[in-house]
């Protein structure tokens, strides 16, 4: 990026806020030098390309597209202040505490931020032609994502029945359970994707559930929230998959946006290890954790969020396992504000693994921790979760800061929820990991840096 390096605008900064440095700062928006130096076609094209077009594209959830400069252009105000807000793209985990290292992190660099800035600032020069990258390359709608990464089809589809989402703005639900088959031998899964119809379903499923019921167990098959779609389990980790007779019972939840969508179905896909290859660990994959204290359906009773008022809730889980965590995913309503996971080590001491400080209900993304930087968790650990909810009219979410706000499974009342993404490994098998883990930190260490670091 360019946007370091320029002389005019560190001057430009150099003089601080105030009259002066604004005037200065309309001279050389206005000027055709300054004006060529940050253009669409060379600087800012290709990060919407990377970093806004998988879901800004026609016919996506996302309210525009923005694959050309004409898109671009029209939306450029609303783009610099959502981009410099740190609003868009949606990434809501706090970068102030906690492990910064994430393998879906879609967050702008401040040099990104400050390019696309600029851009808007000077007036959004389109720049020259030869300079545009070409289109990405984007999946078709309705593509399986995980295809491409794993070159064929899922190997198994199991479908939900058909439900009528009606526009009448209140969340809706779904729960049929679909008896099939089932598989003759039992396989270990690899990874699924849960898939909402394409293009209407997209909009209209806010997230949803499958658990398998198969061979005498119940397992949780696949999870779904706008913004997370799939789960890619680690080297050498699995989910069983029994054979025999199976079910899949649904939990679909609802939520119109102004569209009917009659006969909605959701898919989920399966990729399964080789057949014969068994996965040394097996894991639960997203699991539950909750902060209140829902014992089942439907009463949280201890939230309770006055008028104008906010509340705090904590919810404590012994893991009476060594455990691997991959990913966390807060789930609160619309009152949510802050959501997170800390580990407190049986020897005391106390650590933040993760944090999303700006939560918003409508998306549900899961945090997938990079591969070197998922917290591996000593027997006896306890996970603290701490949610925040905000019921004043200063959260933009709220519908009504009148109302008293007690639990509930509409967007309107509240949950305390995290899904984290747990793998109990047996000891042998944590030691293995600490002793690699370890190895790798100290061989860093000696040659000044990770590899990313050094480069
Ligand atoms: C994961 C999907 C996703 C990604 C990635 C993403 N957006 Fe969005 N964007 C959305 C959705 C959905 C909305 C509407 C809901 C909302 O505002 O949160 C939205 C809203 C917006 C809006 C407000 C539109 C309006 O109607 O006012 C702007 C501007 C925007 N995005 C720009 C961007 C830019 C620029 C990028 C990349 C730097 C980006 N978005 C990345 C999904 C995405």
């Amino acid at each position: 990026m360019t946007s370091e390096s320029s002389p005019h605008w560190r001057f430009v900064r150099g003089l601080g806020t105030g009259l002066a440095a604004s005037a200065i700062l309309t001279l050389f928006a206005a000027s055709p030098a300054l004006a060529q130096e940050v253009t669409f076609a060379k600087d800012v094209a290709p990060i919407l390309y990377e970093n806004c077009a998988s879901c800004h594209r026609p016919n996506s959830f996302a309210p525009m597209s923005l694959l050309t400069y004409e898109d671009a252009r029209t939306y450029a105000p609303r783009i610099r202040s959502r981009v410099k807000a740190r609003i868009m793209p949606p990434w809501h985990v706090d970068r102030t505490v906690g492990i910064q290292d994430y393998e879906n992190d879609v967050s702008l660099t401040d040099e990104e931020i400050e390019t696309i800035v600029r851009w808007v600032d000077a007036g959004a020069p389109k720049g020259d032609e030869a300079d545009m990258p070409p289109l990405p390359d984007l999946l078709e709608g309705g593509a399986w994502q995980l295809e491409q990464r794993f070159g064929r089809p899922p190997d198994l589809i199991v479908q939900s029945t058909p439900y009528d989402v009606v526009d009448n703005g209140q969340d809706q639900w779904w729960a049929p359970s679909v008896p099939f088959a089932g598989l003759e031998e039992e396989r270990w899964i690899k990874a699924y994707e849960f898939k909402p119809a394409w293009p209407l379903g997209l909009r209209v499923v806010h997230h949803g559930h499958a658990y398998l019921r198969a061979g005498g167990r119940q397992i949780g098959l696949a999870h779904y929230g706008v913004g997370k779609r799939y789960e890619i389990f680690a080297e050498d980790v699995g989910m069983l998959f029994p054979a025999g007779e199976a079910e899949v019972t649904w939990s679909l939840h609802y939520f119109p946006v102004g569209i009917s969508v009659p006969q909605d179905v959701v898919d989920v896909g399966i990729w399964f290890y080789p057949e014969g290859e068994k996965p040394k660990t097996e894991t639960r994959g997203e699991v539950l954790l909750r902060a209140d204290r829902m014992g089942g359906m439907p009463r949280g009773g201890d939230i309770l969020i006055p008028p104008h008022g906010q509340q705090v809730l904590q919810g404590v889980h012994v893991l009476d396992q060594p455990t691997l965590i991959s990913s966390f995913r807060p789930h609160l309503h619309m009152r949510g504000k802050e959501m997170s996971l800390e580990a407190i080590y049986p020897d005391g001491r106390r650590e933040m693994l993760g944090k999303v400080s700006d939560y918003k209900h409508i998306w549900q993304i899961a945090y997938q921790f990079s591969a070197d930087a998922r917290p591996l968790l000593p027997k006896g650990t306890m996970l603290l979760l701490t949610s925040v909810f905000d019921n004043t009219a200063a959260n933009p979410l709220n519908p009504d800061p009148e109302q008293w706000v007690v639990f509930g499974r509409r967007g309107v009342d509240e949950m305390s929820h995290m899904w984290v993404g747990i793998t109990e490994l047996d000891q042998e098998e944590y030691d293995r990991l600490v002793a690699e883990r370890r190895a790798k930190l100290v061989s860093e260490e000696e040659q000044g840096g990770t590899e990313e670091e050094r480069r």
